[in-house]
């Protein structure tokens, strides 16, 4: 007799951004004549900028030549992507050795696959609201989860709580879902409280790109002291429009140690090394080389070019809501325009009136937490046309 793993009877029945697409789904096919505007899941619209493509090409050509032909490369990523992440870097004043590096498929799955390295007596302690990943992945391996709520009180931004001991933190700034940002002193302090705990932050840098307050870090590691507690996961999904070529990067610093419950001391970069060498075969060469292109000049120019066109759509969005005396955060650093629900309707509740009166495809709050519960998720990763659109449906009609 097989047994199943029994922490999977405690997840909710499906992922929330699955759920919102059946329910779409089964709204489209009743009202097929409806347009309807996603503004729900992340997923980015723009193709991919020329540079990348040039070098997925030249890439895919390359894979066609004997000479140049390249079957099984290093799980842990080519040198030459590492080398353009170290520069990446230098841009915001880290210094990284290369070997600090892993590329792999997306933040997503590292985000789930980092749970192998930690032992599941560990405490996690989870913001509330948040990208939903982090919770299910430790529910999965049946581990205790406190959460910090976020509220408008605080900014969505949960600070440290000295009487709450955690062992593992998740931070996402910008964050998803509520677009807040913290300020490197707010970093500060929870570096401080990790090293003062012995604890490990998984820090969530997926949006670090829409940073443009210059006063903000756009990586953990620009904090004194995180390379001795933190580990960075990253992705080039919303910053080069990767989410279908899959593409992401993780920074376990080689100063990052700690014990195991019977006190042997292990660097947590060999761990993961060992992890990612045992269970993953590494990113195509192909998609490597279009990440290479998106850190070159050119790249850089080009995907700001795109990232710009989704901050317009975050601004226009924000100023309908705004017109409408309604409540919202981020859509500055961050693809991510977090509302406050009219009327004081509940999350789903607004997601169903949305649809059916408005016709436009959100993500419910409290999806993200029950701290989200009245709260909603509009992204600007929409079309122009579209966006323009639904900010008139909300003038109209909220
Ligand atoms: C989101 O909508 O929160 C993201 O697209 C999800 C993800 O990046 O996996």
């Amino acid at each position: 007799m097989a047994w199943v793993n029994e922490n999977f009877a405690a997840l909710e029945d499906s992922y929330l951004f699955s759920q919102v697409a059946h329910k779409v789904a089964d709204f489209s096919a009743a009202h097929p004549e409806k347009k309807i505007i996603r503004l729900g899941i992340g997923d980015v619209t723009l193709p991919l900028v020329p540079v990348v493509v040039e070098a997925m090409q030249k890439a895919a050509a390359e894979m066609g030549v004997k000479e140049t032909f390249r079957g099984y490369g290093p799980e842990q990523g080519y040198e030459f992507l590492h080398e353009a992440l170290v520069k990446y870097y230098v841009g915001f004043g880290v210094t990284l050795e290369s070997s600090e590096i892993f590329i792999s498929d997306g933040a997503k799955s590292d985000c789930g696959n980092i749970t192998d390295i930690f032992d599941d007596a560990n405490v996690i302690l989870v913001p509330d609201p948040v990208y939903p990943v982090y919770l299910d992945t430790n529910i999965m391996r049946g581990r205790k989860i406190v959460f910090m709520e976020g509220s408008p009180e605080n900014g969505f931004l949960p600070m440290p709580d000295p009487a709450v001991k955690a062992d593992i933190i998740y931070l996402c700034s910008p964050n998803n879902p509520t677009g807040a940002a913290y300020s490197k002193a707010q970093l500060k302090e929870w570096v401080a409280y990790a090293r003062q705990n012995g604890a490990v932050i998984l820090y969530d840098a997926a949006y670090e790109a829409f940073i443009e307050d210059e006063a903000l870090p756009r990586s953990i590691f620009q904090i004194e002291g995180a390379k001795e507690c933190a580990i960075e996961l990253c992705s080039l999904s919303k910053t080069a429009g990767f989410t279908g070529t899959r593409c992401g990067y993780t920074v376990v610093p080689l100063a990052l140690k700690r014990k195991t419950k019977n006190g042997k001391a292990m660097s947590l970069n060999k761990m993961w090394l060992r992890r990612q060498t045992t269970k993953f075969n590494g990113v195509p060469y192909i998609v490597q080389r279009a990440a290479e292109a998106v850190f070159t000049p050119e790249g850089q120019k080009q995907c700001r070019e795109n990232l710009a066109y989704y901050k317009e759509n975050a601004r226009l969005i924000g100023a309908a809501l705004q017109e409408k005396g309604i409540t919202y955060y981020g859509g500055t650093n961050s693809p991510y325009i977090w509302m406050q629900c009219p009327r004081q309707m509940k999350s789903w509740e607004f997601f169903d009136f949305l649809l059916e009166k408005l016709g436009i495809v959100g993500t419910p709050g409290s999806g993200f937490g029950s701290s989200g519960e009245g709260w909603f998720r509009l992204t600007a990763f929409a079309g122009r046309e579209a966006t323009e659109e639904a900010a008139e449906r909300f003038r109209k009609l909220l």
